[in-house]
């Protein structure tokens, strides 16, 4: 059995039994084996855009003879694929890259083929969480977990769901938030803001407005502590 990292393990626990599971960016390959090893799915599509780190995932399924139980893709996104994955994990690239392999994969086929989503952004998650708010996903799970760095993980579901900016900023599970990471988290968004202002300090708008995020993220600092501290 692979031995996972917090954040792997977190990603892996928010993995479902689906019949065709889509690990895209699958670089080292570890979630694909532990799906694999884990019988969650019948079958995996490993999926990378660079043949090097696709080829880390192969040597990993072979030396544990896994490989049968895989299909892999040295491509783009999901946008060459030939099956229809019910279960996508999408985890370690930007928010944007993320929306866009989505949008991208909408152009071929109908996004509401998907089941089930496990994206990890390394940034823009507030991007991430509106485009599935806006294409019919609803986030099931939206939690902050503390590994290397702070991480955003977003399971999300088909179906319909309404998030207001607060919950699109915040995260849209409120019972994720009374955690010591989330907190970590809230003070980073924080202090990321204050330099802004530093830097800025004689641009009206951006004061402004990056002072108008500064307090939102006081008052849920505010009501975090309560609860946890
Ligand atoms: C930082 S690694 C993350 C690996 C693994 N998913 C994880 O979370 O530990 C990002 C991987 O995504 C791959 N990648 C980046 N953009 C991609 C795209 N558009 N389609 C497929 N793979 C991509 C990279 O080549 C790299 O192997």
């Amino acid at each position: 059995m692979i031995k996972l990292s917090p954040r792997l393990t977190a990603i892996a626990g928010l993995i479902e039994p689906c019949s065709l599971f889509a690990d895209v960016g699958c670089d080292h390959g570890y979630m694909s084996l532990y799906v694999l090893e884990n019988w969650k799915a019948n079958r995996v599509l490993c999926i990378d855009i660079s043949l090097k780190c696709l080829e880390k995932t192969i040597k990993l399924l072979k030396k544990n003879q896994a490989e049968d139980q895989a299909i892999f893709y040295n491509c783009d996104g999901l946008k060459s694929i030939r099956q229809v994955p019910d279960e996508v994990l999408i985890a370690g690239m930007g928010g944007t890259e993320i929306i866009n392999i989505l949008e991208d994969y909408s152009r071929v086929r109908d996004l509401s083929t998907i089941e089930t989503l496990i994206i990890q952004p390394m940034r823009d998650e507030y991007a991430v969480r509106r485009f599935l708010n806006a294409n019919g996903f609803k986030i099931v799970v939206d939690h902050v977990i503390k590994d290397k760095k702070i991480y955003h993980l977003i399971k999300a579901k088909r179906g319909a769901q309404n998030l207001d900016e607060f919950h699109l900023m915040f995260g849209a599970v409120e019972a994720s938030y009374f955690t010591k990471d989330y907190l970590l988290w809230l003070r980073e968004y924080e202090s990321k803001c204050q330099r802004i202002l530093e830097n800025a300090n004689k641009i009206l708008a951006v004061n402004k407005s990056v002072k108008g995020t500064l307090n939102l993220i006081q008052n849920q600092i505010k009501t975090v502590e309560e609860r946890i501290c």
